[in-house]
């Protein structure tokens, strides 16, 4: 059955989630404050880097299932179901989140809500906050109690968002009632049937579950690269003991690869947002262990510009460093919280030039970082370079011909910062092969 469905904030999460509903069948309205997007998304135009969405995109504005607006009144009078999409970055000069966008967005739309409806939240937010726009919902809505609210979180990785969206490994949904219930499995219908397991919670259990999902998974990557600094200190393998640790089915392979670590808009702000919000609640005590993998994951960022440096003889004053890499992870152009670029910028600060190559992400990282060099081509990037480090490992690097590269680079020395090209064929052509935790 179709339903017209509203999408409230047309980021990242909010753009992918339109055109996913749409593709279900239903009718789908986005809405944001940024006039320009929505002119750019009415047009097909994505403003992010997406593998398959700006067909997706296409093809359901075509169908005519899909529009854009920047008008509440309108939203509220075309949907029956509103999902917010809004963000919740890292607050400045706190661990917590900035609830803004959720506050303004739900301030916004609330004085048309006249007659019933379910909003459904899916940004990532502090525990409790769901209890609180519910009561504001039923407070300013006219429609009252008639205007529920669910909480409905999302899970999808970037550069795999239209799969994840479509099909994703399970559907939580944080209700209050039956009604809310059979109105959200309805609008996920074609999902449920193709074999997705539903979850079905409470409102502060639905929100818990995307933080501690993603503090598992940044426990995880945190964890093997505390083996790496082990492993720098007694010359063992990192590479060699992640894979027999993967064979046991309770641990696993996947989030198991050592290198420089996570980054990107979610796992960093997640898990100190999650700290602080324990802190709020009187159990900091529980995720003290957080903090832990925070400070683990910094100090490879750390030990890669150390690593750099010893190549370099210790210095890093006049020389030229190439950079492959600004993303925060491959088929992505999103350089938030990217060790990458971190790395690449702290040694800039330390007085190199510094040479930076990334697929998709240049024009991003120079928004950001207007004081690196920036190349359309791994070789012009590697050009004179007195050392190259590989710090988001795209598919493409690791065809990349060390002969080709050693040819125009000033020293033949590679610093692979994700553990993902060959040390064999590298050195093979005469390179010194460095790597975080492997000999
Ligand atoms: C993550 C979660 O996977 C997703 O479920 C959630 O909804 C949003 O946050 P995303 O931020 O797109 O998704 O990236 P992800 O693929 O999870 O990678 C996160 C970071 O961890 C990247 O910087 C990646 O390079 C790094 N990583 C990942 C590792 O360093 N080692 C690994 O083994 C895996």
């Amino acid at each position: 059955m179709t339903h017209r469905l509203t999408v409230v904030g047309t980021g990242y999460l909010g753009a992918t989630h339109a055109a996913a509903m749409a593709e279900l069948g239903h009718d789908v309205l986005g809405m944001d404050v940024d006039p320009a997007r929505i002119a750019a998304l009415a047009e097909g135009d994505l403003p992010f880097y997406e593998p398959g969405l700006a067909d997706l995109l296409r093809r359901n504005l075509a169908a005519g299932r899909l529009r854009f607006t920047v008008d509440p009144a309108e939203v509220a009078a075309f949907g029956d179901v509103h999902f917010l999409c809004v963000g919740t970055p890292q607050r400045p000069g706190s661990f917590a989140a900035d609830l803004r966008q959720v506050e303004t967005a739900v301030a916004r739309l609330a004085p048309h809500l006249d007659r019933p409806a379910l909003v459904v939240g899916k940004s990532t937010v502090p525990v409790g906050t769901a209890e609180q726009l519910a009561a504001q919902l039923r407070r300013t809505a006219p429609a009252g109690a008639d205007v529920e609210l669910a909480w409905n979180p999302e899970f999808l990785r970037e550069g795999f968002a239209v799969q994840d969206s479509l099909e994703p490994d399970r559907i939580v949904l944080g209700v209050a009632s039956a009604r809310a219930e059979a109105t959200l499995r309805a609008v996920y219908a074609p999902v449920i049937e193709a074999g997705t397991p539903v979850v079905i919670s409470d409102l502060p259990t639905a929100e818990l579950v995307k933080v501690a999902a993603n503090s598992f998974l940044a426990t995880k990557i945190s964890f093997i690269n505390a083996m790496a600094e082990l492993c720098e200190a007694t010359g063992a393998d990192v590479m060699v003991l992640a894979d027999a640790l993967a064979h046991d089915p309770r641990i696993g392979g996947q989030f198991l690869r050592p290198g420089l670590g996570f980054g990107g808009g979610c796992l960093p702000k997640d898990i100190r947002a999650f700290m602080a919000r324990a802190g709020e609640l009187g159990v900091d005590q529980a995720l003290t262990f957080l903090r832990e993998v925070d400070a683990i994951n910094q100090r490879r960022r750390a030990r890669t510009v150390d690593l750099a440096r010893a190549e370099l003889g210790g210095e890093f004053e006049g020389r030229t460093v190439a950079v492959l890499g600004a993303a925060f992870k491959p088929n992505s152009d999103d350089v938030r919280d990217s060790p990458a670029l971190d790395v690449a910028a702290t040694i800039h600060e330390l007085g190199a030039v510094v040479r930076v190559h990334d697929p998709k992400a240049n024009a991003n990282a120079q928004g950001r970082f207007p004081l690196l060099e920036y190349h359309d081509d791994v070789l012009s990037a590697v050009t004179g370079a007195d050392v190259v480090l590989h710090l988001t490992e795209w598919a493409q690097f690791r065809d990349l011909d060390p002969e080709v590269l050693g040819r125009v680079v000033a020293a033949r020395r590679l610093v692979d910062g994700r553990n993902a090209l060959d040390p064999v064929r590298w050195r093979a052509a005469g390179w010194t092969y460095r790597a975080l935790g492997r000999p």
